[in-house]
């Protein structure tokens, strides 16, 4: 059911080809360089032709890329197939924000809370231009599309606080564009689902505190943000 591990074993089943070649070819080519150096070969002779080696170099790579896609293809698999007890939440993406919508109405900007050890389905879309909802600790990553509704989905099976970030460049505020996404215990999950939205304000303060803790360093409120980008941009365009 929890895909993570399978996406973190094709990245190192990835990585330990590409070293491996990277190993042989460095290591052939230091020894051609003392083999075949102009003291040893005076005159440069002309190789042609060998079957065999021939045979070799395109059979290991064809296997080894078959490897390689049918790990990523099955991975890919259970990624497409979201299990039917999915939560379904609702994300808008827009410059610079995610907002998200919960079957029973609850919306929320910035925050996105979800209860452990049930899958959550993600549907994605855009009120402006193409962003990338992206949350690096359950291995997941869509595109935001303006007219168009992507999915994913993920399993959270670890409590905690997580980040998610956008991961297509979306303008100035793109790398501000972060949220965080919260893991729960399913009854303090169904608490917070249920309880009454704050007003206005709250919701301010509650996003401000946000950055703050996901950024770590960086105390920056994302309204704040948004204005101060929004006035630069009318400036330039004031200028003749
Ligand atoms: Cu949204 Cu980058």
């Amino acid at each position: 059911m929890n895909f993570k591990s399978n996406i973190d074993n094709t990245f190192i089943l990835i990585v330990v080809i590409s070293v491996t070649l990277l190993l042989i070819v460095t290591a052939t080519m230091v020894y051609f360089m003392f083999k075949y150096n102009r003291k040893r070969n005076p005159k440069a002779g002309n190789i042609t032709g060998n079957t065999t080696l021939e045979v070799i170099w395109t059979a290991v790579p064809l296997v080894l890329v078959l490897i390689i896609f049918f790990s990523g293809w099955a991975d890919f698999r259970i990624m497409r197939n979201v299990p039917p007890d999915a939560l379904v939440v609702k994300v808008t993406a827009r410059m610079w924000m995610w907002s998200f919508e919960y079957p029973n109405g609850k919306k929320t900007d910035t925050l996105m809370c979800v209860p452990q050890d049930k899958p959550v389905k993600v549907e994605i879309h855009s009120a402006d231009v193409n962003h990338s909802f992206y949350v690096p600790a359950f291995r997941v990553k869509e595109d935001a599309i303006p007219g168009r509704t992507n999915y994913m989905w993920f399993y959270p099976d670890q409590l905690g606080e997580f980040t998610i970030t956008c991961a297509e460049y979306c303008g100035m505020g793109h790398s501000f564009m972060q949220g965080k996404l919260v893991v729960l215990p399913p009854d303090k999950f169904n608490e917070w689902l249920n309880e009454k939205p704050p007003s206005a304000d709250t919701v301010k303060t509650d996003s401000t505190k946000i950055i703050a803790d996901s950024s770590g360093v960086k105390k920056v409120n994302i309204d704040s943000i948004n204005v101060k980008k929004n006035s630069k941009v009318s400036k330039d365009v004031k200028k003749p």
